[in-house]
């Protein structure tokens, strides 16, 4: 298959890159696919005219996005449009990838796809009408992730592994919860997903749930590493931006749609 991966320099991009070898991978920088430039993006559809597009472009930074909202839904929700209207021209399959933000997280039970989306901030808004754009293309899978993280990119595990080095008290929130999910494991489920004709919308997180605290606990004991960290309160490490306290998703559906090829948050931070 010929496949557009949009964002090319973002961490799920580089999976992609990594592990759908078999395939023709076409992945133009931004200077070339600007998710901003209606143009852009019509002219490279129609120059490769794609089996797939895999939209892994996003404005990704939640604080930002709050005092830059115009660019965030330009970015995650107006783009998306654009690109599927023109895949509908193409018969292209958009591969759309969303997140946990677009709930508000006051759940005690992990969210199913048909829950009620309310999300409590920008990226999660702007990320939420970029689902409803993707879902008007006729061909379409939507992928709905979280935590994502992997040994390249700027994530919280490589996050965590350079300030250890830096020798300083790391103090990590203990009550927000998550599934850590590496972003080979996500490139893994999409590409089985993808060459098996999956259409609509699927959560696709590893399995398990834990904290912040719990995720970096679990990186420095798995590397033997021993900085000086301990937990504390999402009211010790105020962030400009409201984020969701549980955003667990259930992965259900998708484990019935076909093999579970994420497996478990541990299992996948093992195979790092
Ligand atoms: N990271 C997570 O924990 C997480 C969780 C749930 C869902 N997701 C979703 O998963 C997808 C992949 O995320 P990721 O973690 O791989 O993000 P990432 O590492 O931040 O990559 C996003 C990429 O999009 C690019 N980009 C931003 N604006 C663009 C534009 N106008 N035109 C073209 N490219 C643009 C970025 O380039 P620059 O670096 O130059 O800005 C970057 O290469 C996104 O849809 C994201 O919303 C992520």
């Amino acid at each position: 298959m010929n496949i557009i991966v949009s964002g090319a320099s973002g961490q799920l991009a580089e999976a992609i890159r990594r592990h759908w070898q078999k395939h023709f991978l076409i992945m133009p920088p931004e200077s070339e696919l600007n998710l901003t430039s209606r143009e852009s993006i019509q002219s490279t559809i129609q120059k490769y005219k794609p089996d797939v597009f895999v939209n892994c472009a996003a404005y990704t930074n939640v604080d930002a996005a709050e005092a830059d909202a115009e660019q965030a839904f330009l970015v995650n929700a107006k783009a998306v449009q654009w690109i599927a209207e023109e895949c509908n021209g193409t018969d292209t399959l958009l591969v759309q990838i969303s997140t946990d933000y677009i709930f508000d997280g006051l759940s005690k039970s992990p969210y199913i796809e048909n829950d009620l989306a309310k999300p409590c901030n920008v990226y999660g808004q702007s990320k939420f009408e970029g689902e409803i754009a993707a879902l008007t293309s006729k061909k379409c899978l939507l992928f709905r992730t979280a935590w994502l993280y992997d040994t390249w990119g700027k994530n919280f595990f490589t996050t965590m592994l350079k300030l250890a080095s830096q020798g300083k008290p790391l103090r990590i929130v203990d009550d927000q919860h998550g599934s850590p999910t590496s972003c080979r494991a996500l490139a893994r489920q999409l590409l089985f997903a993808v060459e098996n004709q999956w259409r609509g919308l699927f959560n696709a997180t590893c399995s398990g749930e834990t904290t912040w605290y719990g995720f970096a606990d679990a990186i420095f004991k798995k590397l033997n590493l021993t900085p000086n960290y301990s937990a504390c309160n999402s009211s010790e490490y105020p962030t400009p931006v409201k984020r969701p306290v549980y955003s667990v998703l259930d992965n259900s559906k998708r484990k019935l749609q076909g093999p579970d090829l994420m497996g478990n948050w541990e299992d996948a931070l093992e195979e790092l």
